[in-house]
């Protein structure tokens, strides 16, 4: 059977490709390739853009890992059309690909931003919806029309929300951010809301045992994957710079709104008893994650 990663090219894609490569899966990546550039040579390559089409040859069975999408939350709320693109349309191709060449399966990456600003916290599965940035809405989106192609056309799916996923191989989010400026000027670190900000992180290795998982199951549903604990702004600041060797001077942006960006959900932790239940856990916290995340990220040089 054969198994294919859109966006296998990119963070946690290629990780994943890896990880189904070394335990001897046939696998395909489609990617456009604008901005994944880890291809595993042992996997079969399609340079596609899946906001045009999908129109590649997959055998019938296939299970589809759908991860292409452009994961910038900030960027969603001015380039909102461009999102559009990235994330849903990109996901229609995907479910006419599922549909058109019998795909046994779709896994599908959504986010912890899908309930937007909850009161519940930890978060569980069933709290209402209500996300704040378009990356959320075109999110929760992708969502639907998963579970309306599997309703019409019995294309098995399962849908993880991740919290922040982070490690090597990651362009972006903030522990990428404040390496990235913390390397061009040591002296400064511009903070983006008011550092308290506080969020559960994973490290990719546990993103990709908990998409191995959801390829075992036929449940039809979503799940949380996310740590039991939380890292603020400010710590991972200091995290970062301590790991940089550097003792900068924190500038804060956006002091008094609190969030980051435009859609910034200020606190994040999700209930992860229903993964827990289905034979997943995270082999480690939101600190450790950031730690080694920040290693990661030292030990390979930037283009600034
Ligand atoms: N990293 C996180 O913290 C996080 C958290 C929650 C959900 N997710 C989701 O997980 C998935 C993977 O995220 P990531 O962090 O690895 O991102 P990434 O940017 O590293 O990878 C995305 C990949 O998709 C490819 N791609 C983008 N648009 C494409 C298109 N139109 N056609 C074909 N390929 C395209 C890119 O070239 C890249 O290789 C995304 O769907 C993201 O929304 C990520």
């Amino acid at each position: 059977m054969e198994h294919i990663v859109t966006g296998g090219a990119g963070f946690i894609g290629s990780h994943l490709t890896d990880a189904l490569v070394s335990s001897g899966k046939e696998v395909s990546i489609i990617d456009n390739l604008s901005t994944g550039k880890h291809l595993n040579k042992k996997a079969r390559f399609y340079r596609k853009d899946l906001r045009e089409s999908s129109d590649v040859r997959i055998g019938s069975g296939s299970t589809i890992y759908h991860l292409a999408a452009n994961p910038d939350v900030k960027s969603s709320a001015t380039d909102t059309v461009e999102h559009f693109r990235s994330d849903v349309l990109t996901t229609i191709n995907i479910m006419e690909l599922a549909r058109k060449h019998d795909a046994s399966k779709v896994i599908f990456t959504s986010s912890s931003v899908v309930y937007g600003e909850t009161n519940i916290i930890p978060t569980p599965e069933t709290a209402q919806l209500k996300p704040i940035s378009n990356y959320g809405i075109f999110k929760l989106f992708c969502e639907m029309i998963i579970e309306h192609y599997s309703s019409i056309y019995g294309i098995d799916y399962e849908i993880l929300r991740f919290a922040n996923v982070t490690g090597g191989r990651s362009e972006h989010g903030i522990v990428y951010d404040f390496v990235r400026k913390l390397s061009s000027n040591p002296a400064r670190l511009e903070i983006l809301g008011n550092g308290k900000q506080s969020k559960s992180y994973i490290y990719y290795d546990d993103a990709v045992s908990a998409l191995l998982l959801a390829s075992r199951l036929k449940r039809n549903e979503c799940f949380n994957v996310g740590s039991k604990d939380t890292i603020s702004v400010n710590e991972i600041a200091k995290t970062v710079s301590k790991q940089a060797g550097a003792s900068p001077r924190m500038v804060y942006k956006d002091k008094l709104s609190g969030r980051g960006w435009a859609g910034d959900v200020r606190k994040m932790r999700l209930s992860i008893k229903k993964a827990g239940k289905l034979g997943w856990k995270p082999s480690r916290g939101s600190k450790e994650a950031v730690r080694l995340s920040a290693a990661d990220a030292i030990k390979h040089p930037f283009k600034i």
